[in-house]
């Protein structure tokens, strides 16, 4: 995959590409990621990136010509096409499902949002589609784009060493991961769960998915419309999550 990034800010992006999984799917050629400077495609001697709003108010917004040109530049250097990002908090939030299918892509093209905003043509005109990472603001669309591409990455195949590890990790199901534990089997006088002690996978696998649906009833039950439940396990979700958000008469 192909992944383009267009900021202000170039320098934000030295260090987490540069770790870990990322560093290695770059060096096995699985990804190649490139960051321009949004500045460079500016035509003024001032390379003026933003500007006051017409209508009046607070704060600059992000000039069409530099994104527009930025963008086609940048599109134009690779033979393979694929979605044109805006990271915005307007955008659709960001999921495991989005991330899956983002990851199927050969090429991603991301654009940082600053400032106030971008001229709305860039939404009309120029991109593809508008993504957030969370119901708050951060100062720009750079911490964004780290995430959706960290989140996309590790999802394309070969990226990460075991497969196993993406089966049964958070969300994959559309539950939450169950509680993991590692030696030594007594903590401090705290024990691991005698079951996983017990050699007996069939019953390790059980109860990891029950504590997996136990946990996403008591913290995101929100998440459970979605998940793959059999009847036993519904009624063991209803049941935890009634108990973990008692309604306001019991409170
Ligand atoms: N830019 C500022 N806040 C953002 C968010 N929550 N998601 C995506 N882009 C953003």
């Amino acid at each position: 995959m192909r992944i383009d990034i267009l900021t202000l800010f170039p320098e934000m992006f030295r260090g987490p590409f540069d770790e870990s999984i990322m560093k290695r799917a770059v060096e096995a050629g699985l990804i190649e990621i490139n960051v321009y400077n949004i500045r460079d495609y500016t035509n003024d001697r001032h390379h003026t990136v933003d500007d006051y709003p017409y209508g009046g108010g607070h704060g600059m917004v992000m000039k069409p010509e530099p994104l527009f040109e930025a963008t086609e530049a940048v599109v134009a250097l690779g033979e393979r096409r694929g979605p044109i990002v805006l990271l915005t908090p307007q955008g659709r939030t960001l999921d495991q499902t989005m991330a899956g299918e983002l990851a199927k892509e050969q090429r991603l093209v991301l654009i940082c949002g600053h400032y106030e905003g971008v001229d709305e043509r860039v939404r009309e005109h120029l991109i593809t589609q508008e993504i957030s990472i969370g119901d708050y603001v951060l100062s720009g669309g750079e911490l964004p784009a780290m995430v959706v591409v960290d989140a996309v990455v590790r999802l394309i195949p070969g990226v990460l060493g075991s497969a196993d590890s993406l089966v049964e990790e958070s969300h994959t199901e559309g539950l939450l991961e169950y509680p993991q534990y590692t030696r030594p089997a007594e903590f401090r006088g705290w024990p691991v769960p005698g079951i996983l002690l017990s050699g007996n996978h069939q019953e390790v696998k059980r109860w990891r998915r029950q504590q997996s649906v136990l946990r996403t009833a008591q913290r995101r039950s929100d998440l459970l419309a979605k998940a793959d439940l059999t009847d036993e396990e519904r009624r063991l979700a209803i049941t935890a999550s009634a108990e973990a958000q008692p309604d306001e008469e019991d409170t």
